[in-house]
């Protein structure tokens, strides 16, 4: 059995488009059944279209709060009986209800090595700061920001002379690997979340 999942977007998709490679595989445990995005010229709905798997654009602006839009989310995923929640490049800060609701089913990728580096402009902050690695997180999402238990990691290096835009390519290449790889472990069971931690089954 697949674990029914939904992806929610803003932005361009490769991460989203990752994870609907990988699970078109017939083994994989996880299947991305629901895109949302939050603004309908998200590059990512052409990937729905072309992989006709179901989208929906649920615009955040007339709702006139987090809790209302975020109902609307939630309301959505439940008509699709969906199990996981990836997030994937979905710029709207969850509120601490939905985020409780989904625990522990909801996931997110960031492009750091968390805790370092919560937030944005992470690249910028990172070549500022001198750091001779960074890379990305697979991270369980709780209601403050960046701050749920990893679930997997993968580091690059950072060159002399990176930009942001090299460095983020660097780490994009890595997050197209991690993202798959940590939905998987999540819909096999193989981790969860407990007490505030992730615990790995042995
Ligand atoms: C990725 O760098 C991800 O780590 C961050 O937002 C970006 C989304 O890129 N949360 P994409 O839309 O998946 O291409």
């Amino acid at each position: 059995m697949s674990a029914r999942t939904a992806v929610l977007i803003s932005g361009r998709g490769s991460n989203l488009r990752a994870l609907i490679t990988a699970s078109a595989a017939p083994q994989f445990p996880a299947e991305i059944v629901l895109i949302i995005s939050n603004v309908d010229c998200a590059g990512g709905l052409a990937l729905a279209a072309e992989s006709a798997i179901e989208s929906k654009i649920i615009p955040h602006k007339p709702y006139a709060t987090r809790e209302d839009f975020d109902a609307a989310i939630d309301a959505a995923l439940i008509d699709a009986e969906i199990e996981i929640v990836c997030l994937a490049g979905f710029m709207r800060i969850l509120s601490d209800w939905f985020a409780r609701k989904w625990e522990g089913r909801l996931i997110n990728i960031h492009p750091s090595l968390l805790p370092a580096y919560k937030g944005v402009h992470v690249h910028e902050r990172v070549i500022a700061a001198g750091e001779k690695k960074s890379g990305c997180s697979v991270h369980f999402v709780v209601p403050e920001l960046d701050a749920g238990p990893v679930i997997a990691q993968a580091e690059v290096p950072v060159m002399p002379g990176d930009t942001p835009e090299i460095l983020a390519a660097r780490v994009l290449e890595q997050e197209h690997k991690l993202y798959p790889a940590a939905l998987k472990i999540l819909a096999e069971g193989k981790v969860r979340l407990e007490n505030g931690r992730a615990v790995f089954a042995s």
